[in-house]
């Protein structure tokens, strides 16, 4: 299986979020990457429900949504019925993350936690055989269009050990400054799904770079 690409939607033209989800439909992406801020875990506000639904009505592909939020419990079932099908929690922003992961996946989604870039990975080991995903975040939540930042690859290298190690079947994901020189070395460090914003909607060719990350 090569690489999956989950473009981020944060990027796209929200006046025109039906076509830029028509666009991914008929791409070579796998996913659809959906950013939940909310103002107080990160410093950015992004968009809720509404707007999940609304891009669930058009996507032919699973929403991949990864939610930087406080609190993320009180809203479990309200992914699931936006039409959350993998819903990633912060490691930060949990405490009782066994819960936390328990709760989603009860709700009938596929369960992945985010990392932000000082945060361990080996804090996952008791929780790794529970999850279906690990995000490593490749900049500070928050923003589309940063720099990327170079631990993550040694995180990639980890995180796929720490995933061996415990006979866990989770995918490892990486978001933030994702472009084709770091995502071929995001690939070649063991990255099972590249997610990319800003590289995707500011080219003159979504589809195409799409298609590009897809092949590497
Ligand atoms: C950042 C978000 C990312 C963002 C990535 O907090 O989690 O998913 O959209 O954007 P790029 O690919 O532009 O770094
Ligand atoms: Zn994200």
């Amino acid at each position: 299986m090569g690489v999956l690409i989950s473009p981020s939607v944060l990027s796209c033209d929200f006046a025109n979020i039906q076509r830029d989800v028509e666009m991914i439909n008929a791409s070579s992406a796998d996913w659809f990457h959906i950013d939940v801020m909310d103002g107080v875990f990160v410093p950015n506000i992004s968009f809720g429900f509404p707007v999940i639904s609304a891009i669930k009505k058009h996507a032919t592909k699973p929403l991949d949504v990864h939610i930087m939020i406080a609190n993320p419990d009180q809203y479990i079932e309200d992914f699931k019925n936006a039409g959350t099908d993998i819903l990633t929690v912060h490691y930060e922003a949990c405490t009782h993350l066994h819960r936390t992961v328990q709760a989603i996946k009860a709700a009938g989604m596929k369960a992945g936690v985010a990392l932000n870039p000082h945060t361990p990975v080996d804090l996952l080991q008791d929780i790794i055989a529970d999850l279906d995903l690990v995000l490593i975040m490749s900049v500070n939540p928050g923003f589309g269009g940063q720099k990327f930042i170079k631990n993550a690859i040694l995180k990639v290298e980890q995180a796929k050990n720490l995933i061996h190690r415990h006979g866990s079947r989770a995918l490892v994901e990486v978001d933030g400054g994702v472009n084709m020189e770091t995502g071929k070395e995001l690939v070649e460090a063991g990255a099972d799904v590249l997610v990319a914003g800003s590289f995707v909607f500011n080219s003159p060719n979504p589809t195409q770079t799409i298609a590009a990350l897809k092949g590497l």
